[in-house]
């Protein structure tokens, strides 16, 4: 399991948190522990718990913060959008681990719901992280086909079926950065180590049978940083809320920079 850890400016007090209630009458109620800081407000990042009744709330972990958003504390901020997995924006540390709020069945937690923002991020406030740096190092990678040859015209650049699979995996990244923020070494040397994601999508494109711009793509990333920084704990696949593996990618691009040199 990935451990839980503290997003980057944070040093809460959980004695200093608000309890919400449950409504009289409730029978099925769960405790929902949530990470609250603004840090424009000055104050000192807190633990809030709200019970909720689980009878008037639906499934899923996102369902109850859109619950305690809609009808107890308009003021909890969080990343939402698809509501399907598909958007990435959810994803945040719930129960311990890294993984999308909307597919996180609150039926899975056993005991109190604890919630905080995706681990050894800056902390826009709540549950947002400051994604900023790691969508940087996303497009540092350079995540589109680079040709240097014309296409045939009026014709798609086309590959075969295999060649189509070897990219088919890589591409159903959905960037909720859950990998980056369960890797150690991503944790410690972020500034400049890539990260699985990055290095995923990398990956993706170097793999990619119509990329023409492979060798400058391996030439990038032969750096004791970028790439040797990963140490192969594999927290980053067992985070994948997509079922990815961001830690194969990781070790097959150091196999063809391998195999390049002999
Ligand atoms: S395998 Fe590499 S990228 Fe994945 S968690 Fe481990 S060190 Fe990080
Ligand atoms: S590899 Fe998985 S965990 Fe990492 S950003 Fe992509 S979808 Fe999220
Ligand atoms: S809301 Fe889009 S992945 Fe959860």
């Amino acid at each position: 399991m990935v451990q839980l850890t503290l997003p980057k400016n944070s040093r809460y007090n959980d004695s200093l948190g608000r309890v919400y209630k449950a409504p009289a009458g409730a029978v099925r109620v769960k405790t929902f522990k949530v990470y609250r800081f603004d840090p424009a407000s000055g104050e000192n990042p807190r633990i809030d718990s709200y019970e909720i009744d689980l009878d008037r709330c639906g499934p899923m972990v996102l369902d109850a913060l859109l619950k305690v958003k809609n009808e107890v504390d308009s003021s909890l901020t969080f990343r939402r959008s698809c509501r399907e997995g598909i958007c990435g924006s959810c994803a945040m540390n719930i129960d311990g681990t890294n993984t999308l709020a909307c597919t996180k069945a609150v039926a899975e937690v056993k005991g109190n719901v604890n919630i905080f923002p995706l681990p050894h991020m800056p902390v826009v406030k709540d549950l947002v992280p400051d994604l900023s740096h790691f969508y940087t190092q996303y497009a540092s990678v350079k995540p589109w086909l680079q040709t240097a040859t014309a296409a045939t015209p009026g014709q798609e650049r086309l590959q075969s079926k295999v060649d189509q699979e070897k990219v088919d995996r890589p591409s159903a990244c959905i960037l909720c950065a859950c990998c980056s923020t369960s890797c150690p070494s991503y944790w410690w040397n972020s500034e400049r180590y890539l990260g699985p994601a990055a290095l995923l999508a990398a990956y993706r494109w170097i793999v990619d049978s119509r990329d023409e711009a492979t060798a400058e793509r391996l030439d990038e990333l032969d750096d004791t940083f970028k790439l040797y920084r990963c140490h192969t704990i594999m927290n980053c696949t067992e985070a994948c809320p997509k079922d990815l593996n961001p830690a194969k990618a990781i070790a097959d691009i150091k196999k063809l920079l391998v195999e390049r040199r002999t």
